[in-house]
């Protein structure tokens, strides 16, 4: 059983609308989520003690959401992460978008799904969020009827995407929540086990585009299939830090994407999905410059994101999962994030 509550959380500038808060309960996760971007800023979970920690990094007002921020929480669209030279032929005809993160298009354009407020509508244990992306926004061609559903059930979150093209385009969609399992303001992820179930990810060019190439895993420090502590592993491979797809094992159906249990605090993270691959994400272009909730500055390697999501480029690379929703088809991923102690 789930309870939800809904308040006002703040006023956008020149009478752009209310955002809504939405507090979902269950006896061993509580969830904020806001009608802006269907924004996550708060996830409590307890620890090993039954002490309740926020594990996800965000603002306590609106006004932090509004400004240049790397998507704390939010829900990613059109296309989540990276359309190389944002070009893409569909049916013959091409398409340009704005050019957010040079030389590319990163998580939807300018103004993204992130950056919109939503329609939002009550359910008896969670909450859903709707709106229609015009025709040709972001540069994107037809128009996209999108649904973003939150559910909780005991310690598990569910997110389900829905949506409807009016013509061909792409669509990936995807939340982008930075985890700390050791609570929020903790200062890096080193102490994090993580296990994502990939036998492939996809190498990158210095723009972090896909070059194309399905790598396997084996003997490389993409290798994350048996548990890894993060500090040691990056440190071992002299990395900066993942910022990969990596290419799930599993077909439609709800499989397993990744495990990370934080030892200290004994919380555990599972994510399952029905999505073929999941970004991992170390935070590596976080520099602390931001102030969040309480206080916290958030450091490079501060939080974790595990974005699952269609592979990066898809709609210029054919060998990988077709990523075009089509007039009369519908788009329908789930993803479950999945909260226990160990
Ligand atoms: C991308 C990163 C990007 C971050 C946004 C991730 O999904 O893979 O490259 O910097 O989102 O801050």
């Amino acid at each position: 059983m789930a309870s939800v509550t809904r308040a006002v959380f703040g006023e956008l500038p020149s009478g752009g609308g209310t955002v809504e808060k939405f507090q979902l309960q269950s006896d061993l996760l509580r969830v904020d989520i806001i009608s802006w971007g269907c924004t996550i800023t708060a996830l409590e979970v307890k620890d090993r003690q039954g002490r309740a920690s926020d594990v996800v990094l965000g603002f306590a007002e609106l006004e932090g959401y509004l400004q240049k921020q790397p998507y704390f929480g939010a829900v990613i669209g059109r296309v989540a992460n990276r359309i190389a030279k944002g070009t893409f032929k569909v049916d013959g005809k091409e398409y340009h978008l704005a050019i957010n993160k040079e030389p590319n298009s990163l998580h939807g354009g300018v103004r993204g799904f992130d950056k919109v407020l939503w329609t939002p509508r009550v359910l008896s244990n969670g909450v859903q969020f709707s709106r229609v992306s015009p025709d040709g926004e972001e540069g994107y061609p037809g128009e996209l009827k999108v649904w973003v559903t939150y559910t909780l059930d005991g310690g598990e979150l569910v997110v389900n995407y829905r949506a409807q093209a009016s013509q061909a385009t792409p669509v990936n969609l995807t939340n982008h929540s930075y985890f700390n399992l050791a609570g929020q303001g903790s200062p890096n992820i080193y102490g994090h086990e993580v296990t994502i179930e990939a036998d492939t990810y996809l190498p990158v060019d210095e723009t972090l585009i896909p070059i194309g190439e399905v790598a396997p895993v084996q003997g490389t420090a993409f290798d994350l299939r048996k548990p890894v502590e993060l500090g040691k592993h990056l440190q071992d491979f002299q990395l900066n830090g993942f910022d990969h797809n990596f290419c799930l094992k599993g077909s439609k159906e709800k499989h397993f994407c990744a495990r990370v249990h934080h030892a200290a605090s004994g919380r555990v993270l599972e994510v399952y999905t029905t999505q073929p691959g999941v970004q991992f994400y170390t935070g590596n272009f976080l520099d602390g410059t931001l102030k969040g909730k309480n206080g916290a500055v958030y450091p490079k390697h501060s939080g974790f994101c595990l974005e699952t999501q269609n592979w990066p480029d898809a709609v210029n690379q054919p060998h990988f999962p077709p990523v075009l929703l089509r007039p009369g088809e519908e788009y329908d991923h789930t993803t479950w994030f999945k909260f226990s102690v160990a």
